[in-house]
């Protein structure tokens, strides 16, 4: 789109390997072109964004030397750390060249990064770019995170297993059960750390919005001192709709077509959570006893890493007839359209913060079974204060999930909370609406990057 004031300003975004993080940075570049921006996409080899679905950006693949490494999730952490040493010299070398090669008039304007990918930092000031974080998961995630230290020297952590249910001092209302890790090594702390700093950078971008979490907001603000931007939830004003990186199999959406409104439960724990053999086959049965339609998601990897977790199903005798036409498993879904079309009336979820984003929007209540980190987080403030989520035993057992699927596809618990999802989607809606905080906050984005451009 032809605008004036952007016209010929390129920003860089640096988003990493991980489709939670690939998906909000993909938005915010759309938002950003869409206003006139040209946007550059700087990526790992690893895991990169499919460029075929935005011709509308350039793509940058950064050298990133990862050959030979466990990249599976147990590894993450070192995978994230070999990336930042490795990344930064191509980056800067990449950004070097265009910068040469650009026009008179065009300019690389900023740079704005995925907080993992915080080697960016250290090349925007060699540059002398200014640069902009983008958070991806919940600012209370972020509070949790930053007590933890604090926990620990306070002799807390040590306690925690008898203190689960007791309430965080000065975070309410996480428990130390929803602290987004139970006993951190000194590793992840550092990892934590790196991630939570602001380093140079002028700005932070955060998928969020203000009325859903007005007061660990204002707190980080105070925390950071420079300017945050609220600017979620971003799948709602961002033109694009795919940015997945498995091919998403559409035929669901006609299967949900021919349900009636409100009756399908969706299944799906994200993009890395895993389960073993045993939790698989209970999560069948508790889908197939459940008796209400089902569209469940059984990712390549998400039987013990394996890519062919969907054979697995196989092995249950009997699932198959049960099921038939009244559940259907597909390796990866469209998952914004199924939240959706009128037949989901229900979430079971991880609770990921972008499934989180995307299933409240659409005013489709919860069933919470967070598997790691922000997720414990996400679903307490689902559970107790947003109260659109219905709590699931974490133990992965057919009674468990039949039972709460039940609770929340048919009787009066999930109706209430079906109702007090479909409110909060509208005040959510409002957010990106014109005068809506989200809204004013991106205008406020926009022109605190075109303060650069002069
Ligand atoms: C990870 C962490 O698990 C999460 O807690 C953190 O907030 C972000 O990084 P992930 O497991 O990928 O996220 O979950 P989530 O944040 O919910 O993102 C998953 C994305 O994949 C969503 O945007 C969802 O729409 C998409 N998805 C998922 C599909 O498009 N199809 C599917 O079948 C399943």
């Amino acid at each position: 789109m032809e605008n004036r004031r952007t016209h010929g300003l390129r920003v860089v975004l640096v988003p990493p390997p991980f489709q939670g993080h690939i998906t909000p940075m993909l938005q915010l570049g759309s938002i950003l072109h869409s206003r006139g921006f040209s946007i550059t996409i700087a990526h790992t080899e690893f895991n990169p964004p499919c460029s075929c679905n935005h011709p509308e950006f350039f793509f940058l693949p950064l050298a990133d030397n990862l050959s030979g490494y466990d990249t599976s999730f147990w590894n993450l952490l070192e995978v994230i750390s070999v990336i930042n040493v490795n990344c930064k010299a191509p980056l800067q070398q990449y950004l070097v060249q265009m910068m040469e090669k650009l026009e008179p008039h065009d300019k690389v304007c900023c740079i704005i990064y995925d907080t993992i990918m915080h080697f960016t930092d250290a090349v925007a000031n060699h540059l002398n770019l200014p640069s902009i974080i983008l958070r991806t998961t919940s600012a209370s995630n972020v509070l949790a995170w930053d007590a933890i230290p604090r926990l620990q020297e306070g002799g807390y952590i040590s306690l925690q297993e008898s203190l689960a249910n007791e309430l965080v001092p000065e975070l309410y209302p996480l428990r130390f059960k929803d602290l987004p890790y139970q006993k951190p090594s000194k590793v992840v702390l550092q990892f934590t750390a790196d991630l939570n700093k602001v380093r140079s950078s002028a700005a932070i971008v955060w998928n969020t919005m203000d009325f859903l979490e007005h007061s660990s907001l204002s707190q980080l603000q105070q925390q950071y001192q420079i300017p945050n931007f609220s600017i979620g939830p971003m799948h709602k004003t961002a033109p694009i709709s795919t940015t997945s990186l498995l091919k998403e199999d559409n035929s669901c959406l006609a299967w949900l077509d021919k349900q009636a409104p409100n009756t399908v439960i969706y299944v799906s724990l994200g993009s890395l959570a895993m389960v073993d053999k045993k939790e698989l086959a209970e999560m069948a049965w508790g889908l197939a006893n459940s008796d209400q339609p089902f569209l469940w998601v059984v990712r390549p990897g998400l039987v013990d890493g394996s890519e062919a977790s969907n054979q697995f199903l196989e092995l249950f005798q009997g699932f198959k007839e049960r099921i038939r036409g009244r559940g259907l498993v597909v390796k990866w879904a469209p998952q914004k359209e199924v939240l959706a079309h009128s037949a989901v009336g229900g979430f079971l979820s991880h609770c990921g913060w972008n499934s989180t984003l995307e299933s409240i929007c659409e005013g489709v209540p919860m069933i919470c079974r967070p598997c790691f980190s922000d997720q414990l987080v996400n679903a307490r403030y689902l559970i107790h204060v947003w109260k659109v989520g219905l709590e699931m035993d974490p133990v992965l057992e057919r009674g468990g999930i039949q039972r709460a699927i039940r609770s929340l596809m048919v009787e009066k618990e999930g109706e209430e909370m079906r109702q007090r999802a479909i409110d909060m989607g509208q005040k959510i809606k409002r957010c990106v609406q014109k005068g809506g905080s989200s809204y004013n906050s991106l205008n406020d984005l926009e022109e605190f990057i075109l303060s650069w451009s002069s």
